[in-house]
């Protein structure tokens, strides 16, 4: 039987859609279009103010921008203060952060006792919802998984289409508490279902981080090293807030305009984080290294590795997207401070688990590809290496499953996802709606006998 993909009707329409769909590049500089909300700078179109979160990479000088060293503040503490801060008290901290975005401060400790216990009493699913939502229909792609619980939690609301401030943080607690077990849970079910594997379902322990607990229900022995759950936790703590104007957090932005449900704004939240240029890349960072580990001989040979990266930007190698995944920020220029954060415990956990080697290949790539990347497009900001960069490494170096990576991001950026929500209806504007401008031109109807 032939594939959709294949039946003969669709290949000829897909490639007349193709031709049609084209727009003249020209016009987009004729109408001054801003592809991307972004000027030809990097800088993105101004649509809105925030109070969670900051991202800097440039400063004015004399009046020009010039990029700096990236910073990042989530309700103007500085994430480098916030990650040396949990470590430097022996604790976890993504509950922290979660505390901080929703509610503007950072939690005494009453408060943080009071909140990691509300966390783990929102952690439970309802009843009977592993069996009849979460194994029924187990997808292969997690993030759709994820998409499809999310949904069905509607179901099970008693209260779903309140807007008010209070029913949606109840919504957003309880979400935050599931996101974890929404994902491990869709993972072990895919690998009963799909790969044969034994069906592993732990339920959380009171009393441990979001983190250890991620680490125990995906195990099937429940164990791991006190430095998998911390470099875990900073990872969920980098990942959980990067302004309004990342494509899922403004897309929740502009879904929750419409004063649509929680459940329905955060899913579209998760389709958006899914694509490989926004969470989904550091899949690819691992399937890319995994590429060139084959292909380079010598991993400490600048001149083969710098030879392989300007085939990856030629597209002839890896996926043919002319990519090099984990290189590049829309927004941030000279460096990425999650990166710079991330990497000092990637060597750590690199020496534990004995693959000093493929750290420091890493480290030639990061250091060797912006510039083979300026030798081949036009940069305006500058490339360094971004969060994706590591982030796939570290949870290869954990044995987490690549189909697990993105949902990871996911577990931590519900809390960015539903402080902007909030944010979005305590300041309710207007429904975002920009405009198209039409380039098309008018024809006149023409009865079906008339046709060519
Ligand atoms: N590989 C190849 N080319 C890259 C690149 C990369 N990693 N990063 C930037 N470039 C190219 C851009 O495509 C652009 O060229 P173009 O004008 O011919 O399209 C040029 O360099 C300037 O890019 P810049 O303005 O700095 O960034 P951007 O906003 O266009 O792109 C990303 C930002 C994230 C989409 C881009 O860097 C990218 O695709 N990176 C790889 C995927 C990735 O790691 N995503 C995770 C982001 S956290």
């Amino acid at each position: 039987m032939k594939s959709e993909q294949t039946n003969p009707f669709i290949e000829k329409y897909s490639k007349l859609a193709l031709e049609q769909g084209m727009i003249d590049n020209e016009l987009y500089s004729k109408y001054e279009v801003k592809r991307g909300l972004r000027d030809i700078s990097g800088k993105g179109v101004l649509v809105g103010l925030t109070e969670i979160s900051e991202i800097v990479s440039y400063v004015i000088e004399d009046g020009d921008l010039v990029p700096c060293e990236g910073k990042l503040y989530y309700r103007g503490v500085n994430i480098e203060d916030i990650v040396k801060g949990f470590l430097d008290e022996d604790r976890f901290g993504f509950e922290e952060v979660c505390f901080l975005l929703l509610f503007g401060h950072l939690p005494n400790s009453a408060e943080l006792n009071e909140w990691n216990v509300l966390l783990a009493e929102n952690t439970a699913l309802p009843e009977h919802f592993v069996r009849d939502t979460i194994m029924n229909t187990p997808s292969r792609d997690m993030m759709n998984s994820l998409a499809k619980s999310v949904l069905t939690l509607y179901a099970y609301d008693d209260n779903p289409d309140d807007i008010s401030i209070e029913n949606v943080i109840r919504q957003s607690v309880r979400l935050i508490a599931q996101f974890p077990l929404l994902a491990v849970y869709g993972y072990q079910s895919f690998a009963h279902y799909h790969d044969n594997k034994s069906l592993v379902i732990h339920t959380p322990q009171k009393g441990l981080s979001i983190a250890e607990n991620i680490l125990y229900m995906l195990r099937s022995d429940s164990k791991y090293t006190k430095l998998e759950a911390q470099i875990l936790d900073i990872a969920l703590a980098l990942h959980a807030e990067h302004g309004g104007g990342n494509n899922s957090t403004f897309t929740n932005h502009v879904v929750t305009s419409s004063h649509t449900d929680t459940y329905s704004a955060v899913v579209a939240s998760l389709g958006s984080l899914k694509g490989p240029r926004h969470g989904g890349a550091n899949i690819k960072v691992v399937q890319m290294f995994s590429d060139m580990k084959k292909k380079i001989s010598n991993w400490n040979d600048d001149g083969e590795i710098t030879a392989y990266l300007e085939k990856l930007l030629d597209k002839k190698e890896f996926d043919h997207s002319g990519l090099i995944y984990g290189m590049g920020h829309a927004v941030y220029s000279l460096s990425d401070p999650r990166a710079l954060i991330f990497r000092r415990f990637v060597r750590h956990l690199a020496a534990e688990k004995g693959r000093n080697d493929e750290y420091m290949l890493y480290s030639k790539v990061e250091a060797l590809a912006p510039q083979v990347i300026g030798n081949k497009r036009k940069i305006y900001k500058g490339v360094s290496a971004n969060v994706d960069f590591y982030s796939g490494f570290v949870y290869n170096m954990m044995d987490l499953p690549e189909e697990l990576f993105t949902p990871l991001f996911a577990i931590a950026r519900i809390a960015g996802w539903s402080a902007h929500r909030i944010e979005e209806l305590v300041n309710a504007g207007k429904i975002i709606r920009p405009a198209y401008k039409s380039v098309t031109k008018v024809q006149p109807y023409i009865p079906v006998k008339d046709r060519d």
